[in-house]
């Protein structure tokens, strides 16, 4: 039992009902990270950083975050008390500011973090230096800066492992996640596949070119979470996909796709999902279409954070079906 905990992990596996009948697959199941204690799979991360950070007697952190390790390190630093720092993008959406700062972090944003890869190498490089000369833990969900903690999202794959599904689809923004569920499921014969956005493609866009250089991006993508335009984690979760010998693939979607893939869960499944959460529907759709995904091989999509995290992207949903605004005295005749 991890001594830093607000009851992260064992998160619900969900039959689809609607949307397995609608694309005519025989088993599809959505595994809900989104009933996270903060709402996202980061709570995994944050727990096994932070209970190994304060056992090294750590106690002040800064971190970087497009917002989800921010609200999940703004929650856990409350209760464990530790005072932190989080530098997020101008782009987060609210639903995730409004956590970190509820929850009594400092917060900073800086223009261009996380969509520019010439601003956020330079940002790294500075928070890099400033954790160092001080008492201060950098907190980042990647191998590359906090491999503990990243162990500790591992055991998203072993809670997979029996129900022994044919295939699993995680969203990617550096390749952190995606690389953590691949190893939590080695010992099996699950086929783990990342699915990043086409606007912002490091590794799968390395792995469909068939070379081994990450070049960096200037990031298009809306969706928030897999907006990592440079080379964090992508390096080494391109080398875990090559590791795998072709049975694992990575996916290039349009954001459109992810949009409308939200919105299928939204509608059809009841799951509040945020954009990123549903780029591994939108993943598996594509490797269906592709013909590469036979209908028969049971499939899990992870959904990474919930729907309250990105208030604009759900009320965009939402148009879609308007209220009706009416009078007392008109309501039996719209009931009718
Ligand atoms: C909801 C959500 N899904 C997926 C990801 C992508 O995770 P990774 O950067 O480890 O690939 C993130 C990262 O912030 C996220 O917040």
């Amino acid at each position: 039992m991890p001594r830093v905990t607000l009851g992260e992990g064992r998160t619900p596996l969900i039959a689809s009902r609607r949307i397995a009948r609608e694309l005519g697959l025989a088993s599809l199941a959505f595994k809900l990270e989104s009933c996270n204690p903060s709402g996202s799979y980061k709570d995994r991360f944050i727990a096994a950083e932070l209970d190994q950070l304060l056992a090294r007697g750590v106690r002040a952190c800064i971190a970087t975050s497009s917002g989800n390790t921010g609200a999940s390190l703004a929650a856990y630093a409350a209760r464990y008390e530790v005072p932190c720092t989080i530098v997020v993008s101008d782009s987060t959406p609210t639903g995730k500011l409004v956590q970190m700062a509820a929850h009594g972090a400092r917060l900073i944003q800086v223009r261009g973090f996380t969509t520019n890869g010439a601003i956020t190498g330079r940002v790294m490089t500075l928070l890099r230096d400033y954790a160092a000369a001080r008492p201060a833990a950098l907190v980042v969900s990647a191998y590359r800066y906090c491999p503990g903690g990243m162990a500790g999202v591992e055991s998203l794959g072993h809670e997979l492992a029996p129900a022994a599904p044919a295939h699993v689809f995680v969203p990617a923004g550096s390749g952190g996640m995606f690389i953590a569920v691949s190893r939590g499921l080695q010992a099996t014969p699950t086929r783990v596949h990342a699915v990043q956005p086409a606007g912002c493609s490091t590794f799968a866009a390395s792995w469909q070119r068939g070379g081994d250089a990450i070049l960096p991006v200037e990031s298009h993508t809306r969706v928030s979470g897999l907006s990592v335009p440079f080379d964090i984690d992508a390096s080494l979760a391109l080398a875990e996909l090559r590791s795998r010998s072709g049975s694992a693939w990575a996916l290039a979607v349009p954001d459109a796709a992810i949009f409308a893939a939200q919105a299928m869960m939204m509608e059809m499944e009841g799951i509040s999902t945020e954009p990123a959460g549903a780029a591994a529907l939108a993943g598996l759709i594509q490797a269906l279409q592709d013909g590469r995904l036979g209908k028969t091989e049971p499939a899990v999509c992870i959904v990474s954070g919930h729907g309250f995290k990105d208030p604009a992207a759900a009320e965009a949903i939402a148009a879609r079906h308007p209220a009706v605004q009416a009078e007392a005295d008109e309501l039996e005749s719209l009931l009718a």
